[in-house]
């Protein structure tokens, strides 16, 4: 079983949220459209991005309570059913359960399938008393695939469906087969208690006296919906299963669901699941998928490696929250200004721009660039003139590098030999504006709902917000994440030989890149990236493993768009922007180096706590 990695701004989850309450708020992204996709799929994300939220919208009455602009054509275009099954329920809490120690291991896995099994099945009919229109009467909102049933129809199935699963509802109505199920589940727990008091001998004669104890969770399922696709006249139909973080689930229950999808060839049922990126199970689904044939497949990584690929579904997201405020505004820049690295696009270079400003100033005080600029042959008065020539490239490009050392830096006193020192910097301003802020959230809806929602209130009767004032809430943010970080141990970290905590590693990376950026002599393409050496060691490549579910290192994939997999051996990774503004270094993808020479480095103590 993985363990969950922490995630700051937890309070923001879709896991306890009702279908009607995702809606409410949510916001379509390209993502969302591949999702709906009628195929196989696996969402994999970090934490917060919003993989719960995408498949809990995919149910009949998320998609009928919605309404954004796009609902319509969505609900048009999803012609399956949906069914959520949750990994967080009742069936997985009580394997741990303390109290079942009578019980041996097999004993218990027995028992929480059975559970799981219930659970699966009390959610399906959960799907079908929603689509139903009798449960719906005097219902106005718009429809998704509803169906009528009659009542002779419905006592049928409950009858042949209670029959199946052996379930006693107290009438013949699809609801009380449903509460039947429900309980169900507190029965499984109140048979492993009760055996406290019971001869262990027989307990295997017991137990294979309760029939469904030995039900097999997708035969009951794809019987149920062949029946009820056959009573509402749509025998093709299909349905969806929504499994929501997936890899939580034991072991044990993994595997059934593997076994069972393997032999299993029902072409109504579509499987769409969600993972974190560093998962053991990802690869042996995807490659299961991949097999199935009759159904297509698709993955949908919820993370962006280009900043600007995640802007536009972010930008929709704030003036959502701003909508929320009663706040009206076209731009974010409107509210949040424009982001110095940005600034003044129009009249960027021109005399007494900030770029102008910026190289002026660097020629002045950076001995390193001012050679740099001498050796490519450049003029400070070039810089305003250039426009589309090969020069100008190479000036737009060291722009965003020579702004972050002019912030960071000691201006060079002519003549000393002194060592580069850093400036202290309490607010590092020019991490904010609307698209710095954009891009330390990594369209990430969990940390932009955190961000964004301290920042509003403040955005009243039309007041632009203080740069400085955005980015001491980055810092926040930036802080608690890494406070966070610092409780994941490193694997292996009970040894001095390897780091201490997942904080360990990252700090040495982002000490790395700084030092590449600010403090040496200046390069046009300093380091900003790392690809994982192929002598990494296991232990190394799973605390890796743990940043990137935790959302603190974001994967690059190379041109050919590879895809990750559980060996993260040759993949490219960068550090997630919100920790930029705290390691002084660029929000932008730098060069790559290799992860070993950042880690060879002389100076790393591995068992280094670094203050937070
Ligand atoms: N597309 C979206 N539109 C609006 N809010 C979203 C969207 N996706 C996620 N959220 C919100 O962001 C937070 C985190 O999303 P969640 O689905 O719980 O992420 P995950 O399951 O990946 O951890 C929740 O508060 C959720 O309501
Ligand atoms: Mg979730």
């Amino acid at each position: 079983m993985n363990a969950i990695t922490p995630s700051i701004f937890e309070s923001f989850n879709a896991r306890a949220l009702s279908p009607e309450a995702v809606a409410k708020t949510f916001i379509p992204s390209p993502r969302f459209s591949e999702l709906a996709t009628r195929c196989h799929s696996i969402v994999i994300g970090p934490r917060g991005s919003g993989k719960t939220s995408l498949l809990k919208m995919l149910q009949t009455t998320a998609l009928e309570n919605w309404k954004h602009n796009d609902a319509q054509s969505y609900r048009a275009r999803i012609d399956y059913s949906s069914v959520f099954i949750a990994t967080d329920s009742a069936w997985k809490d009580q394997l741990e359960n303390v109290g079942f120690g009578h019980l041996t291991q097999s004993d218990r896995e027995q028992l929480c399938l059975a559970a799981f099994t219930t659970h699966f099945f009390h959610s399906l009919l959960t799907a079908f008393v929603n689509r139903m229109d009798a449960f719906h009467p005097g219902d106005l909102r718009p429809k998704h695939r509803r169906v009528h049933l009659d009542q002779e129809n419905e006592t049928y199935l409950v009858k042949e469906l209670a029959k199946e699963s052996k379930l006693s509802p107290t009438v013949n109505s699809l609801l009380s087969l449903k509460h039947a199920a429900r309980a169900r589940i507190g029965n499984i727990w109140k048979y492993a208690m009760d055996e406290k008091n019971l001869p262990k001998e027989s307990r295997a004669e017991r137990f294979s006296k309760i029939e469904f104890l030995n039900f097999h969770f997708l035969h009951l399922c794809s019987l149920a919906i062949e029946m009820f696709n056959d009573l509402v006249g749509d025998k093709e139909a299909r349905w969806a299963l929504l499994f929501d973080e997936l890899e939580l689930a034991p072991d044990f229950i993994l595997k059934q669901l593997l076994l069972s999808l393997r032999s299993f060839g029902d072409q109504k049922i579509l499987i769409k699941m969600s993972m974190s990126p560093y998962s053991a199970d990802l690869d042996t689904f995807r490659s299961l998928f991949r097999a199935t044939s009759g159904q297509d497949y698709n993955e949908i990584c919820l993370w962006y490696a280009h900043k600007e690929d995640g802007y536009e579904f972010s930008r929709c997201l704030v003036q959502g929250l701003l909508n929320e405020h009663g706040i009206a505004t076209e731009k974010l820049e409107d509210i949040f200004g424009v982001s110095p690295f940005e600034e003044n696009v129009k009249n960027a270079y021109a005399f007494n721009s900030l770029q102008y400003k910026t190289f002026k100033n660097s020629l002045g005080s950076d001995s390193s660039f001012r050679k740099y600029f001498q050796d490519a042959s450049l003029r400070l008065e070039d810089v305003p003139l250039l426009r589309d020539s090969r020069k100008a490239t190479i000036i737009r490009k060291i722009f965003p590098t020579l702004l972050l050392r002019e912030f960071f830096r000691v201006d060079e006193r002519p003549g000393t030999s002194q060592r580069q020192s850093k400036r202290s910097r309490k607010n590092p301003w020019i991490y904010g504006g609307a698209t710095g802020l954009l891009a330390v959230a990594e369209g990430n809806p969990r940390w932009l709902i955190g961000i964004f929602r301290q920042l509003i209130p403040s955005a009243r009767n039309g007041m632009k917000i203080p740069r400085s004032v955005q980015t001491e809430e980055i810092l926040k943010a930036a802080h608690r994440f890494r406070a966070l970080l610092k409780i994941i141990p490193a694997i292996g970290s009970s040894s001095t030989q390897n780091p201490r905590s997942v904080l360990s590693v990252l700090d040495k990376v982002g000490v790395f890149f700084n030092k590449s950026v600010v403090l040496s002599d200046f390069e046009p393409q300093p380091y900003g990236s790392f690809t994982v050496d192929s002598n990494c060691s296991d232990n190394l490549i799973q605390t890796l493993g743990l940043a990137l579910n935790a959302g603190a290192i974001v994967f690059v994939p190379d041109a050919k768009g590879d895809i990750l997999l559980s060996s993260l051996k040759g993949k490219r990774f960068r550090i997630a922007y919100l920790l930029s503004p705290h390691y002084e270094i660029p929000i932008r993808l730098g060069d790559s180096v290799s992860l070993d020479r950042i880690l060879s480095n002389p100076n790393f103590n591995p068992q280094q706590q670094t203050l937070i």
